[in-house]
């Protein structure tokens, strides 16, 4: 099953700008939404790779902009839509007993409620498509109970569980779901943590590998997820952390 058309949110940097840069390598279309509206696409690209990004301003949070997105993507392409990667997320952290019902629901909101809805709104087209992969970005630390990140943890653990609900009741359609729950990767979320403060020597100590990753090593994961079209896969989390959450 060949995929013409994906979309990525939030694609205009980080995690989800490498993504949908290694989605388009490999000939796929790719709206990339975000609520900046920031094209990921490479300065120096040739322009038929140009011509594989449709950048559009999009909170996923209002499930009318994301239907919105989706309808406007696919008249641009002239391409059903079958496929979703469902990136975009927040980092809120702080003592638990403090935790204010107002950032719990805020984190759940981008985290996990926008994750389903991204899912809800890409399923009618996938059907028409007679085939979908929904790939959402989860988190190593939903299986991790880490000190001044609960709402974090909460919300990337519902991701593997709307993830796993999906995938059992989807399957019928040809439409598979798949987790991906990256350990540390350099980004804006944390750069000046790692880049100037003590994390990144206690990182280097802590992740087997010796390093963080990099935002082009789930790029590489998602464009290969999409490629292999592995009929048998779906529901599972992929834990991309250089072991990182399994050693002590
Ligand atoms: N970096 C890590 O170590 C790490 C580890 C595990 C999991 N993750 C997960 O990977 C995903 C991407 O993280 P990242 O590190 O690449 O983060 P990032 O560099 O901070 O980028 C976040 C992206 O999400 C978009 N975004 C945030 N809220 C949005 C909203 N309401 N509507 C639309 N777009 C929104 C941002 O776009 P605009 O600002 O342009 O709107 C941006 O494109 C997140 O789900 C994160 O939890 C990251």
């Amino acid at each position: 099953m060949k995929h013409h058309c994906v979309i990525v949110t939030g694609a205009s940097r980080g995690i989800g700008a490498a993504v949908a840069i290694a989605l388009a390598e490999t000939g796929i279309t790719v709206g990339c939404l975000s609520r900046s509206g920031q094209n990921p696409c490479p300065s120096d690209a040739d322009e038929s790779l140009k011509q594989r990004f449709i950048a559009l301003a999009c909170d996923v949070t209002d499930r009318d902009a994301i239907s919105a997105a989706m309808q406007k993507v696919a008249e641009i392409t002239h391409h059903d839509i079958s496929g979703i990667v469902n990136n975009a997320g927040i980092h809120i952290s702080g003592p638990s007993e403090d935790l204010a019902a107002d950032a719990f629901r805020q984190m759940m909101d981008v985290n996990a409620l926008a994750v389903l809805q991204g899912c809800q709104v890409a399923y009618p087209w996938m059907v028409k498509a007679g085939h979908g992969l929904i790939i959402n970005m989860g988190s190593f630390y939903d299986r991790l109970g880490i000190k001044h990140n609960l709402a974090y943890c909460a919300s990337k653990a519902a991701v593997g569980a709307i993830t796993r609900c999906l995938a059992v009741e989807w399957a019928q359609k040809n439409i598979r779901v798949l987790n991906i729950a990256p350990g540390y990767i350099v980004t804006d979320l944390n750069r000046d943590a790692i880049e100037q403060g003590p994390l990144g020597a206690f990182l280097a100590k802590r992740i087997p590998r010796g390093a963080p990753g990099q935002p082009q090593e789930i790029g590489q994961l998602v464009a290969h997820l999409f490629a292999l079209n592995s009929a048998f896969m779906t529901g599972e989390t992929i834990y991309i952390d250089g072991a990182q959450s399994l050693t002590d």
